[in-house]
């Protein structure tokens, strides 16, 4: 079995800090150019994607190699055929499978029976790509720290279970604001309690979590596959809008994130989007690079 990113969990904390190394190298083009010439990368996609899907496409250019962006309509994956024998196909013609959909348990059975890097690219229960950008994007702008503290104010979804994942391997003061019908993944929040590293703090109060925060983020109220439920979660979880009143109880030198899409005037107002404390569009961008990264070092 090749090594995989299905969570951030995968990766070991010198494994992830080796990672913000190559991407560091990769956005200042230190590294051998083409590692992926001749190659070629299935992307597949059972939800929509601007991020994910472009700069996945452009990241695989720039190594060298070929993107295959797949949709459900071709393969339909596991209904056509098992998703083990669409793993055990696309090993055999590409040298890594990357996947956005809904269930976790596809990616992991993907990942199972590849004899390729499966990499995930957004289920409804984690985002790793994102939140290992985000992580390279908040030492670029604060510098590196032993600890960062981190403001998550928002639903308790795939980005939140991302942090969480990130906290169970590197040291972090992780505060999620959200409503006790939001909370995130039980199993994934006591895989990050039991890091002696970290400081986890779930809360329903919006100022607690972002009390002197350096990290505020926050993402849309109702992810992708839930939209039924946007009247309901706005409802919930308005209160957590990340707006100037919340910004100000943070930190002055807060950055503030979103991975965007962003719904403008919910979960976070124009002033906070667009005001200096924004670093959202660096986080776009450093999509590309985390993961190039990431395709590089799951391949060696
Ligand atoms: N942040 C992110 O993954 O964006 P897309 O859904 O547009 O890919
Ligand atoms: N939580 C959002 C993230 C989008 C990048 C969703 O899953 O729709």
């Amino acid at each position: 079995m090749a090594r995989s990113l299905c969570q951030i969990t995968d990766l070991t904390a010198d494994e992830l800090l080796e990672l913000f190394d190559l991407c560091a190298q990769m956005k200042k083009g230190e590294t051998a150019p083409k590692p992926f010439e001749g190659k070629s990368v299935a992307c597949i996609f059972t939800k929509e994607s601007l991020r994910t899907r472009v700069s996945f496409e452009v990241g695989i250019h720039e190594l060298g190699g070929q993107a295959l962006y797949i949709t459900d309509k071709e393969i339909k994956l596991g209904q056509r055929e098992t998703v083990a024998d669409a793993a055990r196909v696309l090993s055999r013609y590409v040298a890594t499978i990357m996947i956005r959909t809904f269930a976790q348990s596809d990616v992991d059975e993907l990942a199972e029976h590849a004899s390729v890097p499966v990499v995930n690219g957004l289920t409804d229960l984690v985002h790793p790509c994102q939140i290992l950008g985000d992580y390279f994007t908040a030492m670029e702008h604060l510098g590196k720290r032993d600890r960062y503290r981190v403001a998550y104010v928002g639903d308790g979804n795939n980005i939140a279970n991302s942090w969480l994942n990130l906290a169970s391997r590197l040291p972090l003061d992780l505060r999620i604001g959200t409503d006790e019908d939001c909370h995130p993944d039980a199993d994934i929040l006591k895989l990050a309690q039991a890091n002696s590293d970290s400081r986890i703090l779930i809360t329903a109060d919006p100022k607690e979590a972002v009390a002197d925060a350096d990290v505020l983020y926050t993402d849309v109220w109702a992810s992708m596959g839930q939209k039924h439920l946007v009247e309901e979660k706005e409802e919930k979880l308005r209160k957590y809008q990340l707006n100037g009143s919340l910004l100000a109880a943070a930190d002055p030198g807060a950055i503030v994130m979103h991975c965007l899409p962003a719904e403008r005037n919910k979960e976070i107002t124009d002033e906070v989007m667009d005001g200096p404390q924004s670093v959202v569009f660096d986080q776009a961008e450093n999509r590309l690079h985390i993961q190039k990264a990431i395709m590089v070092f799951l391949l060696k």
